[in-house]
């Protein structure tokens, strides 16, 4: 594609540029607004030419079309043949077909809610146990972490995921069963971790309340209803997932009974509206102001044409520590490929690694490498400007260590300065100069913040809503599907195979490694 020989060659004369020379010729073109957010990406290596390099290849690509098409219904995601309609559960869609059955559906789990939050389900919901994996899991956990304090009259909720029942004991540890109702989230409803641990709650619940009683406490949100009535749950209990919602994309959907249940239909339909306000700006902007889409430029330039393998993700707000995970899942589960999907091919090595951690844990742990190693990763920073919980010298804190780090990425700090400083302080002169290579720290490492005014439904909606169009946008730009997950369910299907051989079964052609472990596990669980 001509574009990207364009943007290719702009990587080019900025790979010789200083990032701090860059920086400090930043202007306000850098620093841009959407609904409940903004982003910062002062300390970026994108200037006026690469951005414009940028924007011209996004639309050789037609980035425009597909997010029409998106918006459209059309079908975004060919290998599946299946339109994406996350993005309609938050509002709009009314063109698509499908989006009156998504709304019928949506609304009698909410009456669900309603009822099982006031206590008409004939007991009391002090807890619910959420069984899911993957996107069944992360965006509510999430989002219960986040906004759990807007919904402090409603019940707990406890999450269990991994097919390890030490985690179905920690998610049960100290509960009432007679209080609890287990909510099993799993389109399939036979991933082998839910099912295990759907199981063990029911198992867990008759054991405490006698069978009859138990199915009272289920509930499941599933496209395969008759499974999910086999373990126990009543049909008026059972909220369908639409094919069209993938996992990673779905806490807006029936997904989210638990957190419905939880924090209430206010608290819900503010979350809703501020991804619907996101969805608004991405649908309609120009690409020159369209942030998701931008940042989805800066991830392909940053990660792509400049080559840097990783994105730090940096969460400085405590309530937003789960951030991480949930968009390890989001952009590694989504961009993580390798076959072509759009005219023109791939242009390059597709989505990063991406990980972090909340701050600021990570400065005592992996910022060090950060700062000093020699492995290259791009800092990405979320903040809340209203974090502290009302305490404002610690949310200060809070704040000034994000900004603290970011400028000592950037600014580095020479060999010599840190002699100085030694000496300053009284070091004796042999000492200093034996010390101060060590403290010396390049600089130039390249961060972006994104900064919420306030945390709230609203903007926790808004920001889900911008990873998710930043996702589908960068995917587009590298040329792939970012809907499908291919390479998943291989791994499923082999466990399944696994699990048999452990047991006992046939071991099949496999490689010397794996027949070993295979041989190991057999001597115990055979
Ligand atoms: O991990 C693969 C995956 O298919 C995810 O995309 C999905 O969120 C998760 O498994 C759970 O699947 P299910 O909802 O069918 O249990």
């Amino acid at each position: 594609m001509e574009s990207w020989k364009k943007v290719l060659s702009q990587a080019g004369r900025v790979s010789g540029v200083s990032l701090k020379d860059m920086a400090a010729a930043a202007d306000d073109a850098a620093f841009w607004r959407a609904p409940s957010l903004a982003v910062d990406c002062g300390k970026q290596p994108l200037d006026k030419p690469a951005m414009e390099a940028l924007e011209a290849f996004a639309a050789e690509r037609d980035l425009p079309s597909s997010i029409a098409r998106l918006f459209g219904g059309g079908p975004v995601n060919a290998s599946e043949n299946r339109p994406a309609l996350h993005w309609a559960l938050r509002g709009g869609g009314e063109d698509v077909p499908a989006v009156d059955e998504m709304r019928a559906s949506a609304a009698k789990a909410a009456a669900f809610a309603d009822l099982a939050r006031s206590g008409g389900l004939g007991f009391e919901v002090k807890t619910i146990l959420h069984i899911g994996i993957g996107g069944s899991d992360l965006g509510p956990r999430l989002v219960w972490d986040a906004l759990r304090d807007y919904g402090s009259e409603g019940p707990t909720i406890r999450f269990c995921a991994n097919v390890d029942p030490e985690d179905f004991a920690d998610a049960t540890a100290g509960v009432d069963p007679s209080t609890t109702l287990a909510i099993v989230v799993s389109k399939s409803f036979k991933t082998p971790e839910t099912a295990s641990n759907a199981a063990l709650a029911r198992e867990w619940l008759a054991d405490a309340l006698g069978a009859q009683e138990a199915d009272r406490h289920l509930a499941a949100v599933s496209s395969a209803p008759d499974r999910a009535q086999a373990w126990g749950a009543g049909p008026d209990r059972i909220f369908p997932m639409d094919e069209a919602v993938g996992g990673r994309y779905s806490v807006w959907s029936n997904v989210g009974l638990s957190l419905q249940i939880a924090l209430g239909a206010d608290v819900w339909s503010g979350f809703l509206s501020g991804a619907a306000a996101m969805d608004a700006h991405f649908r309609d902007t120009p690409l020159s102001d369209n942030v998701p889409a931008k940042l989805a430029m800066l991830d392909v330039w940053m990660h792509t044409a400049l080559g840097v393998p990783s994105r730090t993700v940096l969460a400085y707000a405590h309530r937003l520590a789960k951030l991480p995970d949930f968009l390890q899942q989001l952009e590694m589960e989504s961009n993580g490929k390798s076959a072509a999907d759009q005219p023109g091919g791939l242009v390059g090595p597709t989505g990063p690694i991406v990980w972090g951690s909340v701050g600021t844990l990570g400065q005592h742990s992996f910022h060090q490498l950060l700062h000093q190693g020699m492995r290259e990763s791009v800092m990405e920073f979320v903040v809340a400007l209203d974090s502290g919980a009302g305490d404002k010298v610690r949310g200060r804190a809070l704040l000034a260590n994000a900004f603290a780090q970011a400028e000592a990425m950037l600014a580095g700090r020479t060999a010599a300065a840190a002699e100085a400083q030694l000496l300053a302080q009284g070091v004796d002169p042999e000492t200093a100069e034996a010390r101060a290579p060590h403290m010396h720290m390049e600089g130039g490492r390249p961060s972006s913040t994104i900064i919420l005014d306030h945390l709230s439904p609203e903007s926790l909606g808004a920001l889900m809503a911008l990873y998710e169009h930043r996702t589908f946008a960068a995917g587009v730009l590298w040329g792939i599907n970012p809907f499908d997950q291919w390479g998943v369910e291989r791994g499923k299907v082999l466990a399944e195979e696994l699990d048999e051989a452990i047991a006992g079964g046939a071991v099949g052609e496999r490689d010397p490694s794996t027949q070993r472990l295979v041989d190991m596990a057999r001597k115990r669980h055979g």
